[in-house]
């Protein structure tokens, strides 16, 4: 059993308390709950009590000397950021396409040109499990160094049942080996095979007969996410899959709108999906249907800015009331990063949310869009002990002070496992 963990005194501790049982909205998204001088008290791997360090420390003035003390004077403690959106397994880079972007290639073109997605999913249909784990496990090492305590993770570089399998299982085997929660979901319509360009129906028909009772079955995924765009999949092949997910216990994600206007956010209502995920071009009709159901928009902003388009409308989201989160979107054509703290700064900078809301876009809204907010992204008494303290005093600094990393400490589970930014030796290797 580990010793206890005794975060002291932070400047400000935000706590986002009162926020498991639903994501928050409109003013909501305000109200951080911080403690000043606050401390938390970590054991068997949960939060058991938090409050000023005066409370704290009379509350446990008879166990003080058990504890692993963490001294976060003068600086922010925050719940684990929680990444709600990645495509974390996969070989290779494409470098040369972003080249190509400069010059004035748009990504459709390279996609329907043969890169694109499908240069990835070749690379990842000759890796093999190992070299995948390997890849995917630095990348989830860098996560934990930005502050990241739980990432969800997309299949979807596969276009084949073994593949896509293959992918699903690289991501359980690192959700067993790397000390970031990886929780998965199935991706097979990421984009129709070239085989298959003359008669897409069919490949839906693969997916809903084969692939998705074959993911339920083997229990691969939580998940089943769809590219529902122009020249991709439409809004009904989408609603097909997605439904069929759903009678095989897969919850529904969705990229919606992302390129062009598809009506995408008022499918994520119509099916009840649990998030709708980009949402550029998202119509108001949509985002107010959204609204309605309660569908978190997944917002990722680090996609619009590498492929130099307007970030989705993230204000009037809020606005209107819709659970707004955000993530990085990792992948290696659309957004190939790792900061989640940069994506936030690009929330406020691109889509005009505060840094209150930006903050609560990436740790309480991206639990509840990975339907995990009765278990991470708030500090409260019996919620996991997973705590990012970063080296600014406040949470403003964090979004102020940009393109750099001020993860100091991460506390996982209840396990010290970065201290001073570097990782603790024993979980930087795989
Ligand atoms: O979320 N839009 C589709 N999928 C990814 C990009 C994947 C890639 O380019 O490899 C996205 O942007
Ligand atoms: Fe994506």
């Amino acid at each position: 059993m580990n010793a206890p963990i005794f975060i002291r005194n932070a400047s400000q501790l935000v706590t986002l308390q009162g926020s498991s049982a639903a994501p928050l909205v409109k003013e909501e998204m305000s109200e951080l709950g911080i403690i000043k001088n606050g401390s938390v008290w970590i054991e068997n791997g949960l939060v058991q009590a938090i409050g000023t360090d005066e409370e704290m420390v009379k509350k446990y003035a008879d166990r003080l000397g058990e504890a692993d003390v963490v001294d976060a004077s003068g600086k922010l403690v925050t719940p684990g950021l929680v990444d709600p959106h990645t495509h974390l397994v996969f070989a290779g880079s494409r470098e040369n396409e972003f080249n190509m972007r400069l010059q004035g290639a748009t990504y459709m073109e390279i996609m329907n040109s043969g890169g694109g997605i499908y240069a990835t999913t070749n690379r990842t249909q000759s890796a093999t499990h190992e070299e995948l784990f390997q890849e995917s496990y630095q990348r989830l090492n860098q996560f934990l160094r930005h502050g990241v305590t739980t990432v969800e993770a997309k299949s979807g570089y596969g276009m084949e049942w073994e593949t896509e399998r293959k992918q699903l299982e690289v991501a359980r085997e690192l959700n067993e080996k790397h000390v970031i929660d990886v929780v998965s979901t199935f991706m097979g319509a990421h984009a129709v095979p070239k085989e298959y360009k003359s008669n897409p129906d069919e490949f839906v028909g693969k997916l809903i007969n084969e692939m998705i009772p074959k993911v339920a079955e083997l229990e691969l995924a939580e998940f089943n996410d769809v590219f529902c765009e122009h020249g991709v999949f439409t809004p009904e092949q989408s609603k097909q899959i997605l439904e069929a997910g759903r009678r095989y216990g897969l919850i529904p994600k969705i990229h919606a709108d992302e390129i062009e206007p598809y009506e995408g956010a008022e499918l994520a209502a119509e099916v009840g999906a649990i998030s709708a995920d980009h949402l550029l071009k998202a119509s108001e009709k949509g985002m107010k249907a959204m609204a309605e159901k309660g569908v978190v928009a997944v917002l990722l902003p680090g996609t619009a800015y590498f492929l130099m388009a307007e970030s989705a409308n993230g204000r009037k989201m809020v606005d209107l009331g819709v659970p707004v989160a955000l993530s990085t979107d990792c992948n290696p054509g659309s957004s190939p990063t790792v900061s989640l703290p940069f994506i936030m700064n690009l929330g406020c900078l691109k889509m005009g949310l505060t840094p209150a809301e930006v903050l609560v876009a990436a740790t309480i809204n991206a639990a509840h869009a990975i339907n995990r907010g009765g278990e991470i992204g708030s500090l409260e008494v019996g919620k996991k002990g997973d705590v990012t303290i970063f080296n600014v005093d406040n949470y403003m600094k964090l979004q102020y002070s940009y393109g750099v990393n001020h993860t100091d400490t991460v506390v996982k589970n209840g396990k010290v496992v970065v201290r001073g930014g570097q990782l603790i030796e024993e979980f930087s290797l795989s």
